[in-house]
């Protein structure tokens, strides 16, 4: 459990109950953020959910995706990335006022599951949200990692690097300060500039597979040595 509460709490929203959203929902709960996890199946999820043994010490309430947003001033997208703009984009009124963290990586998928190539080679996904969804502020961020990384960077031996990409400041400032909540120390967080850089690390999710099957399923974040 993350002890670290240097955070202001936020009303959270995680989208996806798969391996990285239940992993952040239980850390950004942990950090002491009133979560909602956000799903397709709201009922079969909470049983899911209450059947962890340590769901007594982690308060998130489950919900359905629209109902979730409207609850949060954060919304963490954790949902397939190739899809996640036609699914995002239906819910621009949901979203509108809000930050959106989007972490998925949009990746064609080999027949093994894993990254093959692109979804928007001529661009980003982070990108094509915030075109989609004006009135919401679109940062990048924490895809460069395995999920286990996100909630807990210092596990790691080598420091990892959080790289964020977005147009607006203030909401960077805001997941800055989630991601402290987290265990992220400042110096592991680089602020890349607007939404456009979130190609270069959308790109990287190219490297996993290869990357895997080199080390193996470990837990491993892409590091900016300097
Ligand atoms: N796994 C990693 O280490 C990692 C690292 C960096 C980035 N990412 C990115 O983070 C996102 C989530 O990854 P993940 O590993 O958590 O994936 P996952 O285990 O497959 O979970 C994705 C979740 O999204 C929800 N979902 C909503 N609409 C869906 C749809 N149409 N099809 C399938 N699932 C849908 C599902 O939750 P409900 O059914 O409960 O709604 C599902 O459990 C992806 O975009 C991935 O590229 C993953």
């Amino acid at each position: 459990m993350n002890t670290n509460t240097n955070t202001t709490p936020t009303t959270i929203a995680v989208l996806g109950a798969g391996r990285v959203g239940t992993t952040l929902a239980r850390g950004l709960a942990a950090a002491g953020h009133p979560v909602t996890l956000g799903v397709r199946d709201p009922a079969t999820t909470q049983e899911r959910w209450a059947d962890t043994p340590d769901s007594p010490h982690t308060p998130v309430t489950v919900t359905d995706v629209p109902t979730a947003i409207r609850a949060a001033a954060v919304v963490v997208n954790a949902t397939p990335g190739d899809t996640s703009l036609e699914r995002l984009t239906v819910l621009r009124a949901e979203l509108a006022g809000r930050i959106l963290l989007d972490v998925s990586n949009a990746t064609t998928r080999t027949a093994d599951g894993m990254p093959g190539g692109l979804a928007y080679a001529d661009g980003s996904l982070g990108e094509r949200l915030q075109l989609a969804l004006p009135e919401t502020r679109v940062v990048k961020g924490l895809n460069t990692m395995l999920f286990s990384v996100m909630a807990a960077p210092a596990a790691l031996d080598v420091p990892p690097t959080a790289f964020l990409s977005g147009d607006h400041a203030d909401a960077k400032a805001v997941v800055r300060d989630v991601l402290r909540g987290l265990g992220w120390q400042d110096e592991w967080i680089v602020d890349l500039g607007p939404i456009a850089t979130a190609s270069g690390t959308e790109s990287m999710a190219l490297i996993v597979p290869s990357l895997l099957g080199a080390i193996g399923f470990a837990p491993f974040a892409l590091s900016l040595a300097r």
